[in-house]
């Protein structure tokens, strides 16, 4: 069996303790067509669920598992833009690696932001806000601020990561209308106004604008493969402002392209998004062999939306991590019991919040890795 970091092995008592709920969703996904085979003890626990196939027990992994909530990454980082961090591939490596130490998580995730293959159009992340701009994009001449460039420190920090880790290494990329609002909004936005305009009064220049934000998602996330990234996910964060109709039209087919440039290097696709419930058919039909469910949408619903063969990622409300031990185990039990026993990443519904108690997040992947364990 893969070895996961620091966790134990489950104890005996979890191991009764759920065989009868397991068996029941076994039968359940037996109706389905799914069956139920063997674990394969060389494939990481993590990569064999991303391919549906029979795990020891349920990974886990956290988005933005680095960051704020450690006491050791704030000691680390110091201060400054994140972006300074990412340029620096032996801190970025130690920062990747540090959630991983102290969790016995399934995966880790590199180190970066979304926000890093486009520095060449003037980006940076204000500390507590996200990423500004400062020339937002308005028209066709700024596309020339959009160039793939090639990004030597992130596949640096990929390699001495890798060489380091136990566990697979997920690599990441913003996706089109994610990157795009950015850039056109100038900042974080709640409505999206700007962007939205844009697409639906320019729809050739949205579509160039789009396109080439695949493009350059595309590049990016070839050359993190290369370095040794062993999944990639598309972080379409707040794609859900669109209408499923809009998203479909406007955006999908920039998504589309990404994940058919990345089919040829066969390491599994992830994409995720907030409030994209209405848009989960979409994302399996981009070709994901995961997609990211918020908190918002039951797993029993978000498995009926994105069909067979698809594995879910998520979905614990985020905040139910700063609620009593109690509550969260009881949440992440109800995440488990709808997701079933197979094809399912055990994450939170979006990042941790910087808030977060640590231990309650290393109770919180005992209890999945026991509670799952075969
Ligand atoms: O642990 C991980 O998940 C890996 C690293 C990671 C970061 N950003 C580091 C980071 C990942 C996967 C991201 C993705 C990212 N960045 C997204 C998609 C995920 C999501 O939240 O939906 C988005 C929208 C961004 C843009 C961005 N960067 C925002 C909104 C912020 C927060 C601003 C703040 O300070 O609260 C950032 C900054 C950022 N990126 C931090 C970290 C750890 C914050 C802390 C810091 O600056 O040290």
């Amino acid at each position: 069996m893969q070895a996961h970091g620091s966790c134990p092995g489950p104890s005996p008592a979890g191991r009764r303790g759920r065989r009868g709920t397991v068996r029941g969703k076994i039968r359940e996904l037996a109706e389905l067509g799914v069956t139920v085979g063997e674990v394969d003890a060389t494939l990481p626990a993590f990569l064999a669920a991303c391919r549906g196939e029979a795990v020891p027990y349920t990974p886990v992994w956290f988005m933005r598992q680095a960051g704020r909530s450690l006491p050791e990454y704030r000691a680390r980082r110091g201060a400054g833009s994140i972006l300074d961090a990412v340029r620096d591939p032996e801190l970025a490596a130690e920062l990747t690696l540090q959630p991983v130490h102290r969790y016995g998580v399934d995966a880790a995730v590199l180190f970066s932001d979304i926000v890093v293959p486009l520095v060449g159009f003037g980006v940076d992340v204000a500390p507590g806000t996200g990423p500004v701009v400062d020339k937002p994009f308005r028209e066709e001449a700024d596309l020339d601020r959009l160039r793939v460039t090639p990004l030597p420190y992130v596949q640096e920090a990929v390699r001495l990561v890798t060489a380091q880790l136990q566990v697979p290494l997920i690599g990441f990329a913003g996706g089109p209308f994610t990157l795009a609002s950015y850039l056109v909004e100038g900042g974080p936005s709640q409505g999206y106004a700007l962007t939205k305009t844009l697409m639906w009064s320019e729809p050739e220049l949205w579509e160039a604008l789009v396109g080439r934000l695949a493009a350059m998602a595309l590049a990016s996330l070839r050359d993190q493969v290369g370095a040794g990234v062993a999944a990639v996910q598309i972080f379409e964060s707040w794609g859900g402002a669109l209408s499923p109709a809009d998203y479909r039209r406007y955006v999908l087919p920039a998504l589309q392209a990404i994940l058919d440039g990345l089919a040829p290097l066969g390491v599994p696709r992830i994409v995720f998004g907030v409030g994209t419930g209405e848009l989960l058919g979409s994302f399996s039909e981009s070709g994901a062999e995961v997609v990211g469910v918020d908190w918002r949408v039951p797993l029993d619903v978000a498995r009926s939306r994105v069909g067979p063969g698809v594995t879910l990622q998520g979905n614990l409300d985020p905040t139910a991590c700063l609620a009593p031990w109690p509550v969260l185990a009881e949440q992440a039990r109800q995440v488990l019991s709808l997701a079933g026993p197979r094809a399912h990443v055990f994450n939170l519904g979006h990042g941790v919040l910087p808030s977060t108690d640590p231990d309650q997040l290393a109770r919180l992947v005992e209890l999945v890795h026991t509670e799952t364990a075969n």
